[in-house]
């Protein structure tokens, strides 16, 4: 399950579920109604609020993508009886963490991340915010006190990233390790001879 939520960085979401396509049978989408704006906003990209639209944004990966609206709590990752392997949030907003960290399904977004920890499955929170809060900051230790994956949205420089498209791909593989999936984006750290 993916959720892409309203923080800056919808180029994150955007190329983490193109990378992960070819490696699930089926992925739930689910994009919050910020999220839409700034996708908007960002990217010059209307996001589409249902299946309809996604080939010409994905192309035939669409086939796999199974998009839920945010507000559908009757969607089937918001209950643990069905399964799914877990869940990466990706932008993750400040708001959303609040909402996961204190408890508040109300909506999908919430709800699944819910029932991810619930049921231990992994959470992976790809947060951005800068700089944070004190309650930012506690909300983000209770939540990877309760299992999920804090990985802020911060590129490294010792790849030598050329391009932004570097610096988003060195967070998406990032996240796709996460899940245990061998990404092909970019090399691997290689020590050079001193
Ligand atoms: C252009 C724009 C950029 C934003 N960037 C961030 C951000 O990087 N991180 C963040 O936590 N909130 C950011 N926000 C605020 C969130 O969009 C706002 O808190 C929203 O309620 C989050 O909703 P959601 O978590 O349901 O998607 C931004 C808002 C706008 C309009």
């Amino acid at each position: 399950m993916i959720a892409i939520t309203g923080a800056s960085g919808s180029v994150y979401g955007i190329r983490f579920l193109e990378a992960i396509l070819e490696h699930y049978d089926k992925v739930y989408l689910t994009v919050s109604e910020n999220a839409v704006l700034i996708v908007r906003n960002e990217l010059g990209i209307e996001f589409p609020a249902d299946n309809t639209g996604l080939e010409a944004l994905l192309g035939e990966g669409c086939r796999r993508v199974e998009m839920l609206p945010p507000h559908d709590l009757t969607a089937p990752p918001a209950s643990g009886s069905v399964w799914y392997e877990g869940m990466v949030v990706i932008p993750c907003s400040m708001g959303t963490v609040g909402r996961i960290a204190s408890g508040v399904s109300n909506d999908l977004v919430t709800r699944a991340a819910d029932v991810c920890l619930k049921e231990h499955r992994r959470l992976i929170l790809v947060i951005r915010e800068t700089p944070l809060n004190l309650v930012h900051l506690r909300n983000l230790t209770t939540l990877a006190e309760a299992g999920a994956v804090i990985l802020p949205a911060a590129p490294a420089f010792y790849n030598s990233p050329k391009t932004m498209e570097d610096m988003v791909a060195f967070v998406v593989t990032r996240t796709m390790q996460q899940l245990g999936l061998v990404q092909t984006l970019l090399p691997e750290w290689e020590r050079t001879s001193t």
